[in-house]
């Protein structure tokens, strides 16, 4: 049961897809005050839990910690960090005698003190006085999730290429770096099916445009990468460079597309290109004329995107500019600063990449109105999201694109997949990558996936092994790097055959990953889970944090930490535990309880559970050579069923694409 709770006017964030009639009695089980923005405080005993947030830091249980919902632009992904990329308002709360959801429709800064400051108290509190809140009850976590997700809408489904292994690196950046790319795994049979083109493709980083002394015909090399079973993948940043003659600079502000200053000029602001105005995706008139620009793309064979920057991120706007010319003038004439002035000069330098300032300096022009775009900077990465998934459908409506984005709300997970940004080559951050999943599956994201192996930082050969070894169970399987770090293609290391089997693994398990995807889009289900979830009277699985389950069928228990042996695993009940050890597959049957398994760095095992039965292809060098047909079943069951379609088209709902897969 889900009810719907007005406070002032809310902006409609087209989050939710149901029609959910207002009550007008108060939201149930907070207490509500509404003096100073909103506030709604819970009382919470220390055996309650607190499921969800998306994506954000720390724990599968959110308790003890303050998370914002406002989407950052901020590296330091660290214990302390309390943003990320998405903005995500949604939990599940567990108490001893209810079970209940609750989503803040909200589409600016949102504070969740979950027994942070109190240790016995929830208090979520904004300063927008006009938000819906939704509050869903139900028995079980799962039938609260379920129910939630019917009505935010169905998850995107991306096309199956999209499943393969991919490689980026920031950046490859002619046509021979992305040949050698592809040959350094063809050559070792590597398997891979994509490579991302990021920022220094384009001309001058402007979007839709080709450096063609660096690629030269794009459609023609395209081609030549599709003969190997390559897709291209090219990032679409937010910023629009601001450049005479450049035709999406020209046509935006000669239609008034762009978000405007307080009075009406375009908004300018620095990103990769230099000084660029934003698209106002809030516009729909914007938002179409932004998604057709696509087509330019996919008109030369291109068939996936990522879109990046779209917090947006700023690196200083063209008003810190002015600004600072003033500090810099009012201290020209002085030879000695002291110490107050020199921290004055600091501190406004030092402040001015994704300043409060600047979010509050610009304006969108939407259908409800004119609004200030730190009222609704949680909808920006969402709507251009949004755009270029229309303009992707109005083109070729009946296919599928990949497409994923790095900021995001609630409802753009109907538009396409996430990246969890710029994470480090950390241990932590294989841990971190682990806990964010059942989040982002609750929130709807199911095509998600981290940086593999680390954007920023060194990465090692062993912490790559380790990584991969997560990476081959999450629907988006990519290693990234940022620029300037060392190269972490799998080719680079010593013993390539290592990161061979591991990926040939992912390969073989296409078929299942695939299925349980599409089960988890069609029926509003988790398809990563935590353990709590499914055991809620296991004292023990309610306190997992570092094991989840996948599907209906198996538990992942990752290594990450350094020079580790293995693990310790709790089996909440009896489970096959498979061993990929050179690429052959053993199988030991566990009984419930905890267990060290042995895992050396170039080993992976994985569970399934007990009288369950998962099906496994052969491995191929990309995923248009699967062969998907024929299936061996492993586990102690004896069927499994199985979801299979073509992978391209839309026909989700035929049920034909259905098997009973039986050994
Ligand atoms: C941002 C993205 C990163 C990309 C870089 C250059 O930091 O998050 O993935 O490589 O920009 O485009």
């Amino acid at each position: 049961m889900i009810k719907k709770y007005v406070f002032g006017t809310p902006f409609d964030t087209e989050a939710m897809v149901a029609q959910i009639p207002a009550e007008s009695d108060a939201v149930p089980y907070f207490c509500t005050d509404t003096s100073d923005g909103l506030r709604f405080t819970l009382e919470l005993e220390s055996s309650d839990a607190i499921y969800g947030l998306g994506e954000s830091v720390r724990g599968i249980n959110k308790r003890g910690y303050l998370y914002k919902g406002f989407c950052s632009d901020d590296p330091n992904q660290t214990e302390t960090t309390n943003s990320l990329y998405g903005a995500h308002n949604f939990m599940v709360i567990e108490q001893k005698e209810r079970i209940f959801g609750v989503f803040f429709d909200c589409p600016s800064l949102i504070s969740f003190d979950v027994a942070f400051t109190y240790f016995d108290k929830l208090i979520v509190s904004t300063e927008n006085k006009n938000i819906n809140v939704y509050i869903i009850d139900g028995s079980s976590a799962y039938e609260i999730i379920r129910e939630f997700r019917n009505a935010i809408g169905m998850s995107y489904i991306p096309p199956m290429w999209a499943f393969g292994y991919t490689q980026s690196r920031w950046s490859y950046a002619d046509r021979d770096s992305v040949r050698r790319v592809v040959k350094g795994h063809r050559d070792l049979n590597i398997p891979l099916d994509a490579v991302y083109l990021d920022i220094d493709y384009m001309e001058r980083f402007k979007d839709f445009t080709v450096d063609s002394k660096a690629f030269g015909d794009l459609e023609e090399f395209a081609n030549e990468m599709k003969e190997q079973n390559i897709r291209l993948v090219p990032i679409i940043d937010a910023g629009v460079k601001i450049e005479d003659g450049y035709d999406v600079y020209e046509e935006g502000v000669e239609n008034g597309y762009f978000c405007t200053d307080k009075d009406g000029k375009p908004f300018e602001a620095c990103v990769w290109p230099g000084m660029t105005h934003f698209p106002d995706f809030l516009n729909p008139d914007a938002r179409l004329w932004f998604g057709k620009k696509y087509k330019i793309l996919t008109d030369m064979g291109i068939e996936g995107f990522w879109n990046d920057m779209n917090e947006p991120a700023i690196f200083y706007s063209q008003n810190s500019v002015d600004n600072a010319h003033k500090l810099v003038k009012k201290y020209a004439d002085k030879e000695e600063l002291t110490l107050k002035e020199f921290e004055e000069l600091k501190g406004y330098f030092g402040s001015r990449q994704n300043c409060d300032e600047d979010y509050s300096g610009f304006y969108h022009n939407t259908p409800q109105g004119r609004y200030c775009h730190k009222d609704l900077h949680n909808l920006y990465g969402y709507n251009m999201t949004r755009s270029a998934a229309e303009g992707l459908a109005a083109t070729e409506p009946h296919k599928r694109f990949l497409l994923f984005s790095r900021a995001s709300y609630i409802g753009m997970h109907r538009y396409s997949g996430i990246w969890t940004g710029d994470n480090h080559s950390w241990w932590s951050h294989i841990l971190a990558e682990l806990r964010v999943l059942p989040g982002l599956n609750m929130c709807g994201f199911l095509y998600v996936g981290a940086d593999l192996g680390g954007f920023g930082c060194e990465c090692t050969r062993d912490l790559l092994l380790r990584w991969l070894s997560l990476g081959i169970f999450t629907p988006l399987m990519r290693n990234h790097a940022a620029c300037g770090t060392r190269n972490q293609e799998c080719y680079q290391f010593e013993n390539p055959q290592d990161f061979k089997h591991i990926i040939d693994l992912r390969y073989r398990l296409i078929p299942y990953i695939y299925s349980e995807y599409m089960k988890a889009a069609l029926n509003g289900d988790m398809m990563f889970k935590p353990l709590a979830f499914e055991y809620p009277e296991d004292e023990t699985a309610r306190h997992t944090e570092d094991q989840l389950l996948l599907g209906n069928e198996v538990m992942i228990a990752p290594v990450y930490t350094q020079n580790a042996l293995g693990r310790y695993v709790y089996l909440p009940e009896d489970m096959t535990a498979v061993r990929m050890k050179e690429g052959n597959l053993s199988f030991e049957d566990m009984k419930k309880g905890h267990h060290f398994v042995e895992i050396p760095e170039n080993e992976v095992v994985f569970f399934i559970r007990a009288g369950k039965a998962i099906p496994l292809c052969k491995s191929a060098e990309s995923t248009t050579e699967l062969n998907k047909e024929s299936l061996e079943l492993i586990g102690s069951g004896n069927e499994y069923t199985l979801y299979a379609d073509d992978g391209i088209s839309k026909d989700y709902t035929n049920p034909e694409n259905y098997r009973k897969l039986t050994k």
